[in-house]
């Protein structure tokens, strides 16, 4: 037996058996598509059978292709998607899309994900243990889900230090205002704790999955790197190390369940995943730690990454490494409204960063969708609905004065505020936040991508 295999059920994880089933389900169909002897395919069939109750019985879940166990369970692009699991939202690395127009439920995802929710104490701890006033992202649950957060806390007060990790798959020239979300949050976080950061720009992800050449994803990777750059860190850094670690202790079933791969999916994105897994360890950068193994690793991104970095956790105590830490944020809605993130491959749903003041007046005010009601008489007599408002929700991101956005929510919900000027608010947030970002990145170079680029040792001490 290798060590990319179980060994035996009863002392198998319920991911491990949940491949195993994956994998008879399988080998069923295929025998009675190869039109095997019936015998052969009535063994095959109890097999499976007692394989099910096994996992019914370890998990308390009736077994469902697509829908792994709890911390493991994941959704997929092309294969069972998450709705199949309960008829839910479809959230995943490629697809968001909500059933309601308010957007996604973030508590059943919670649930669905076997994440935890970022409660009132963590975020009294967040404050206590950095000496800081929580970031308004997690004041107002917009970083709403984490994995093990208190266990990076706990190392933190005994003066154990964690680094941090994020990334972007470079997919168009232009990042827009959701993909700030987490580099805004994640600067926050560096400022805050005063730990080293490292971001992985995923350009053969993108060529992986796009109709790009590999020359267009490098160039967005410079574009992008310079977005990131402008956000003020200073790290960015490449590595390669552990990947095939992570390659040998998955296999192709665990994937196929995580991802939904199918065998007709190229090797390369089969294999991608232990790319965005590896700089989860603190081994995979010997310049910057020295070889050790054991410094914690907390990653802030939007919850669609939670796949990648389940199969991660699940991995890491098989290669004897440490399971990441993850601050998970809802999705900056599109223009369209919430049911769907902003995403770059839709321009309309977007507003990018390099858009210029009267681009960003004219989608809002064409492309937001309001929660205000038809006529100017019905809104003021019945007000607006800010839960479904892109404009108001736009807001709750970057407009940071706790009282003013009070004050707006008042107004709107009671009439007092029209859409029209609520929209305004909006356009003479984003346009002065867009332009000093625009200017910022001007000051960017291509020398200086090449620079944040060189694998280097950074001024932190491990
Ligand atoms: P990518 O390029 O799709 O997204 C980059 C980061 O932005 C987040 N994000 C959003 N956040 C809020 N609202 C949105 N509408 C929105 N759209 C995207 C993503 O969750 C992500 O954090 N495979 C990754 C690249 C990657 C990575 C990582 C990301 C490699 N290593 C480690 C996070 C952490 C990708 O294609 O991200």
């Amino acid at each position: 037996m290798t060590d990319c295999q179980g060994d035996g059920e009863g002392t198998m994880s319920p991911m491990e058996l949940f491949e195993k089933l994956n994998a008879q389900g399988e080998k069923v169909r295929s025998l009675k598509s190869a039109k095997a002897e019936k015998a052969e395919i009535d063994a095959a069939v109890q097999l499976l059978l007692k394989l099910k109750v096994d996992y019914k019985q370890m998990t308390g879940q009736d077994y469902k292709a697509g829908c792994p166990p709890s911390e493991n369970l994941i959704v997929s692009n092309n294969g069972p998607a998450a709705d199949d699991c309960d008829g839910e939202d479809l959230v995943d690395p490629w697809n968001v899309s909500a059933s309601s127009t308010k957007g996604v439920d973030y508590d059943k995802l919670i649930v669905r994900f076997g994440s935890s929710k970022i409660d009132k104490e963590l975020l009294e701890r967040i404050e206590k243990v950095s000496g800081q006033r929580a970031h308004h992202f997690l004041r107002r649950g917009i970083f709403f889900s984490h994995r093990d957060m208190h266990q990076i806390l706990d190392a933190y007060e005994k003066h154990k230090s964690f680094y941090l990790y994020t990334g972007r798959g470079p997919s168009s020239e232009a990042m827009h205002v959701g993909h700030l979300i987490p580099f805004i949050f994640t600067k926050w976080l560096q400022d805050v704790f005063d730990i080293p950061l490292v971001i992985q720009m995923t350009d053969d992800e993108k060529y992986l999955w796009k109709d790009l050449t590999l020359e267009e994803c490098h160039r967005f990777t410079v574009e992008n790197a310079k977005d990131i750059i402008a956000c003020g860190f200073d790290t960015l850094v490449l590595t390669l190390l552990n990947v095939v670690k992570v390659q040998k202790h998955v296999t192709f079933n665990q994937v196929k369940g995580i991802f939904g791969f199918t065998d007709s999916d190229c090797i390369g994105k089969i294999s991608f995943p232990a790319i965005q897994a590896a700089p989860s360890f603190s081994s995979s950068f010997p310049q910057i730690f020295g070889g050790k193994k054991d410094v914690p690793c907390l990653i802030p991104c939007a919850i669609d990454q939670d796949p990648y970095f389940r199969m991660t956790r699940d991995v890491a105590p098989r290669i004897g490494l440490l399971k990441p830490a993850l601050l998970h944020s809802t999705f900056f809605p599109a223009l369209q409204g919430a049911q769907t993130k902003m995403s770059a491959s839709d321009p309309n749903s977007s507003i990018f960063l390099t858009d210029t003041p009267k681009q960003i007046k004219n989608k809002v005010n064409k492309h937001a969708f309001s929660g205000g009601k038809d006529t100017v008489e019905e809104h003021r007599k019945y007000g607006g609905n800010t839960e479904v408002d892109v404009s108001f929700l736009y807001l709750t991101f970057f407009l940071e004065d706790d009282e003013k956005l009070e004050k707006i929510k008042e107004d709107y919900t009671s009439g007092a505020l029209l859409t029209g000027e609520l929209k305004k608010i909006l356009i003479e947030t984003l346009q002065p936040m867009i332009a000093q970002h625009q200017e910022r990145r001007k000051q960017v170079t291509d020398e200086m991508v090449q620079q944040f680029m060189t694998p280097r040792p950074l001024n932190f001490k491990f």
